[in-house]
């Protein structure tokens, strides 16, 4: 079964949540590759498009390996929003999202983010201008349940947003105040899907097949949205997918798990415009994310944090699955 966001159809399974500084081109292939079937770039900054920040264009590029995908933006300026929308679609992304989530002082600060859960009329302006500057292209928004626990405005602020001309609204069951602690609500995600008619994905917590079934049954919600569920775990896709196309899922074995790391490691080291020790700076929380969970796991993700050539990460990798089969036998 497909949801459509606007012209862009999308397989109802599960799809990768945007995560800056995580979820770069080389973990959203990684994820991709293991059955994610929408994909949303880091976050980038409106105004630092429009300033040509250096690191746009690599922000913003889709490959085609990766649609359909959506460039995020952030921003707290109507006017620089529709000019960064402009810019975007030079790179011909398949929908631009809105971020109106994020909870850093940073983003905050300057208005945006999850800020604009407490000024429904400007996050309404924000999404209309964008809207008009995309054309055809698709306009969603991911948002918050609200600001804090007696601000809870999602279902208001998902109708202003499909006023604005929203194809769809993501959102994420927890306030601002609660940062990425606590519980994601649901029955406030429910309540959004009732509210409106565009698609609504649901966010938060979603960490196996299991709670995937139950995020669809109980917000009845058209696309579930996976963030750190995913972290040195592209398998949880493939679970989700088999279940909904009926097939049967065989999780990997270790020694799969290692070298689906490495080939993640390979991504990273190939995609980067640094040095080999550098890039490994950048995959070292990922190959400890690949071996969390197994015996001895805490010692050996100490070290991935020294790796500094992709033969270490390589000799680690061997190491650690002689580990875990001399567990076995
Ligand atoms: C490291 C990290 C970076 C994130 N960056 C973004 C971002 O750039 N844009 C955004 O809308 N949400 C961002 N988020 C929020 C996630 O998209 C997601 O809403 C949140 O992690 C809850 O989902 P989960 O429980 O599946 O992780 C980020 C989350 C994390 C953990």
């Amino acid at each position: 079964m497909n949801v459509n966001i606007g012209n862009v159809s999308i397989k109802k399974t599960a799809v990768l949540a945007p995560m800056a500084s995580v979820a770069d081109r080389a973990y959203r292939l990684m994820c991709k590759k293991y059955g994610a079937s929408y994909l949303v770039s880091e976050m980038v900054s409106a105004k630092g498009i429009c300033y040509s920040d250096r690191k746009t264009a690599e922000l913003c590029t889709v490959t085609d390996e990766e649609r359909p995908m959506a460039v995020q933006l952030f921003g707290s300026e109507p006017d620089f929003m529709a000019e960064a929308v402009k810019i975007v679609l030079q790179y011909n992304p398949d929908i631009i999202d809105i971020n109106m989530g994020c909870p850093v002082p940073k983003v905050v600060n300057t208005g945006a983010g999850s800020a604009l859960m407490k000024n429904i009329r400007l996050a309404s302006e924000i999404t209309e201008s964008a809207v008009k500057s995309a054309g055809n292209v698709p306009v969603t928004v991911k948002i918050r349940s609200g600001w804090d626990s007696e601000h809870i405005n999602a279902v208001e602020m998902a109708k202003a947003l499909e006023s604005a001309g929203a194809s769809a609204v993501a959102i994420h069951g927890r306030t601002r105040q609660q940062m990425y602690s606590g519980k994601a609500d649901w029955n406030i995600i429910r309540e959004v899907k009732s509210a409106v008619k565009i698609p609504v994905i649901s966010n938060g917590d979603v960490t196996d097949l299991k709670s995937c079934i139950d995020m669809y049954g109980q917000t009845g919600c058209d696309l579930v949205m996976i963030g750190r569920g995913s972290y040195g775990n592209p398998f949880i896709f493939r679970e989700i997918d088999s279940y909904f196309s009926g097939e049967v899922y065989t999780p990997p074995t270790v020694s799969e798990k290692m070298n689906v790391m490495l080939e993640h490691i390979r991504l990273i080291i190939s995609m980067s415009e640094k040095t080999e020790a550098l890039a490994m700076h950048e995959a070292r929380k990922h190959a400890s994310w690949y071996m969390n969970g197994y015996y001895g796991s805490a010692k050996f993700r100490g070290r991935c944090y020294q790796l500094s050539s992709y033969a270490e990460a390589e000799a680690l990798a061997e190491e650690f699955i002689v580990l875990q089969k001399s567990r076995e036998s």
